[in-house]
C-alpha cells in the first residue's frame, strides 16, 4: 500500500491492495465477485464521504436483521428486496431463458414465505380452510406447456401459495391451519391445474424490523399489491418461480419490494353457476427447456 499524503482519502491504491489481499485458493468465481464488490463499496463509501456513525449504524441494521431471522422469517432477505436486490438477481439469473424465440413465463421474486413441505392436493379442491369474512374466493386454473414444443406437460407439479386478507401467512399466523392457502397440484394428462384460493389482496411485508425502517427512512410504504405465488416445475424444463398479480390491484406502480413485470398481470372475471368461487382465473405457464 502506498503512503498517503496529508489529508488525502484512500484512493484506488488502497482499493487495489484490498483486491490483491486474496490469496491463490480463492475460487476465479469468487474472485471476480469479491474484486467487484471491494471496488464498488470503497467508491460508494467514498463518493458519499461515509462516515465512521454512518457506516456503524449500516452494520448495525444488517446485526439487527440477523437477529430477527430465523426459520419463519427472512430479514436479510427483506433488506435485499426493499432496495430491489432480489428483483434485480432474479432477472440477471433469467435474462437467457426469456431471450429466446418462444419465450417462456417471466419469472418473479421468490420472497420469504415459500415452504418446501407444502402437502400435494387433488385438482378441483381447495387451499383456504379459514376463509376469512372478508375474503372473496376465486377458481384458479390453467394449463403448463412446453415453450420449445408448445404441447401440453402432464406431471407438472404448480406449487402456490398466497397470504390471507389479514396480510398474513399462515407461518406468520396463529389463526391460520398449518399451509392453509398453499399447496402442490400436478397436471393432468391435458396439463391442466385446478383449485380455489382466495381472489388476493394488498398486504404490508413485515415492517417491525430493518427493512421496515429502512423504507420509512427512505419516506416509503410497506405495500405489495395482491399476488399469488407460483413454483412450476416439469422434467427436462427449467423451474419458474414466478407471482401474478390482479391487474385491478394498488400498488402496481410502487410494489415495495418491486416485483411487478409486465407480463405478470392477471384479469380475474366473474365466474358464474359455481356457488364456491365469485371468480375465476385462467393463467397458463409455459417453461422453457432444459439447457
Ligand atoms: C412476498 O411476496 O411474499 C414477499 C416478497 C418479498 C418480501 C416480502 C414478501
Ligand atoms: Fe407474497
Amino acid at each position: 500500500m502506498g503512503s498517503l499524503s496529508n489529508g488525502d482519502v484512500l484512493g484506488q491504491e488502497f482499493t487495489d491492495h484490498v483486491v490483491r489481499a486474496m490469496g491463490p485458493e480463492t475460487t476465479p468465481r469468487m474472485r471476480t465477485v469479491m474484486t467487484a464488490l471491494i471496488q464498488h463499496v470503497h467508491d460508494f463509501a467514498r463518493e458519499v464521504n461515509l462516515t465512521t456513525e454512518e457506516w456503524l449504524a449500516g452494520v448495525a441494521m444488517l446485526n439487527w436483521a440477523g437477529q430477527m431471522s430465523n426459520d419463519k422469517r427472512n430479514e436479510g432477505q427483506l433488506v435485499c428486496d426493499v432496495i430491489g436486490l432480489e428483483s434485480l438477481v432474479d432477472d440477471i439469473t433469467y435474462r437467457e431463458a426469456s431471450k429466446a424465440d418462444k419465450p417462456p413465463t417471466s419469472s418473479a421474486i421468490l420472497g420469504p414465505f415459500w415452504r418446501a413441505d407444502a402437502p400435494i392436493r387433488e385438482n378441483g379442491t381447495t387451499i383456504t380452510f379459514n376463509t376469512p369474512k372478508d375474503a372473496v374466493v376465486a377458481y384458479m386454473h390453467g394449463q403448463v406447456t412446453s415453450a420449445e414444443t408448445g404441447k401440453p406437460l402432464a406431471n407438472a407439479t404448480v406449487d402456490v401459495w398466497q397470504a390471507s386478507t389479514n396480510g398474513l401467512y399462515e407461518q406468520q399466523d396463529d389463526d391460520q391451519i398449518d399451509c392453509n392457502l398453499r399447496g402442490k397440484f400436478v397436471t393432468d394428462a391435458e396439463g391442466r391445474y385446478s383449485f380455489y384460493c382466495l381472489r388476493p389482496t394488498p398486504y404490508p411485508i413485515p415492517f417491525d424490523g430493518p427493512a421496515g425502517k429502512l423504507l420509512k427512512l427512505m419516506d416509503r410504504h410497506e405495500y405489495r399489491p395482491a399476488h399469488i405465488h407460483l413454483i412450476v416445475e416439469s422434467e427436462g424444463h427449467r423451474s419458474l418461480t414466478t407471482q401474478i398479480f390482479d391487474k385491478d390491484s394498488k400498488y402496481l406502480e410502487d410494489d415495495s419490494v418491486f416485483a411487478v413485470k409486465d407480463g405478470l398481470t392477471v384479469e380475474f372475471k366473474p365466474r358464474k353457476g359455481d356457488t364456491q368461487a365469485e371468480w375465476d382465473l385462467e393463467y397458463n405457464v409455459t417453461l422453457a427447456k432444459k439447457q
